[in-house]
């Protein structure tokens, strides 16, 4: 049985004997072991069913990590953690050689981030004294949707994680943002709660990640983050009877659906309403707990209404994109 517990101690523990242990972070839940144990490391990869070559983030407690896992460490880095971290952004920089391959994928680079959840932080400034930090993937088996509660950590991964960490829910819902500080020009290869105009104040000519850019992050598959039941994704400024014929089409076929998305007066007879609230950082914030509610109840479509592409809400309509591609 996985234990949950709210006692950093105790996680401490667990990873220090190589254990894993379900971590909350701001963004979403983690699946943490000890990045500096290969066989805990390996272990990850086995309890996700993760394909090697899918490199992990190396969580750390704070910007004086930057030099002890990466070299060449620009100052537009510096810069933008200094603003963001602890949070949800993630930095891609130029790797030491102590870090792993298992963790890199081979890759000459590494992604660093300091969460702000403070379990997580508890645990990241247990770690670091002795130079350790933790590889944490999201909680979910591979390509699926994110945990953001204790308890769709272990509904995911069951008896695979020994610890749970529970921090409540999620206060961002959406991984983080992850910034490719590594080249000649800065990438944002995967949006997130911050949007890349804000980014852009700490790391000038941040570009968005091109469709044509060489598959430097593998988990930016292009399906991703997908419930069991198929996504139809709707544009956000559909009219509430455009709404309704698209979810009469699909109750005609005899299915089953639910209506994903914000704001009162959605609802639509027949179908399940899975309200994300009344904003793009609610929507965030309950996306994947809706996503798992539809698979709860069994249902076999979800119409999605994205919210607006501003803000939060370009990371969202990435999500729901990526949860509507063909799996
Ligand atoms: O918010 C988050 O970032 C969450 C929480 C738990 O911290 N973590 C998370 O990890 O989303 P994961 O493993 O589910 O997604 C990490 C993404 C993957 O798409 C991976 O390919 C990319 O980061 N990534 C990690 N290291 C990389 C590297 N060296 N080069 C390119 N992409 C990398
Ligand atoms: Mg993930």
């Amino acid at each position: 049985m996985t234990r949950i517990s709210t006692d950093v101690a105790e996680a401490v523990q667990v990873l220090d004997s190589g254990g894993l242990v379900g971590l909350p972070t701001e963004t979403v839940y983690g699946l943490a072991a000890d990045a500096t144990s290969r066989p805990a490391v390996e272990s990850v990869f086995r309890a996700k069913g993760r394909p090697p070559g899918h490199p992990l983030i190396v969580h750390v407690a704070g910007a004086a990590a930057l030099d002890r896992w990466a070299i060449e460490v620009p100052d537009t880095a510096r810069t933008l953690v200094e603003r963001w971290w602890p949070g949800p952004v993630t930095v891609l920089l130029r790797r030491r050689d102590r870090v792993m391959d298992e963790i890199t994928g081979g890759r000459d680079t590494v992604a660093l981030r300091a969460p702000a959840h403070p379990l997580a932080a508890a645990v990241l400034e247990a770690l670091e004294p002795s130079g350790r930090a933790l590889v944490a993937p999201s909680a979910n088996r591979f390509g699926r949707v994110s945990p953001t509660r204790a308890s769709d950590v272990v509904a995911e991964l069951g008896d695979v994680v020994d610890l749970v960490l529970d921090g409540g829910t999620c206060s961002v819902g959406i991984e983080s943002a992850i910034v490719d500080l590594s080249g000649e020009v800065p990438v944002l290869l995967r949006t997130g709660q911050i949007p890349l105009a804000v980014l852009a104040e700490s790391v000038p000519g941040l570009a968005p990640a091109g469709s044509d850019a060489p598959s430097v992050a593998p988990g930016m598959l292009a399906s991703h983050y997908a419930p069991t039941a198929r996504v139809l994704l709707l544009a956000h400024d559909s009219s509430q009877s455009e709404i309704e014929a698209t979810v009469a089409a699909q109750l005609a076929e005899g299915l089953s659906v639910g209506l994903l998305a914000g704001g009162a007066g959605r609802a639509v007879d027949g179908s399940t309403m899975l309200d994300t609230g009344p904003d793009a950082e609610s929507y965030a914030r309950c996306l994947y707990r809706r996503m798992r509610e539809a698979d709860e109840r069994t249902l076999d479509v979800v119409v999605a209404v994205p919210p607006a592409p501003v803000g939060a809400g370009i990371a969202v309509t990435d999500r729901l994109r990526r949860a509507a591609h063909p799996h």
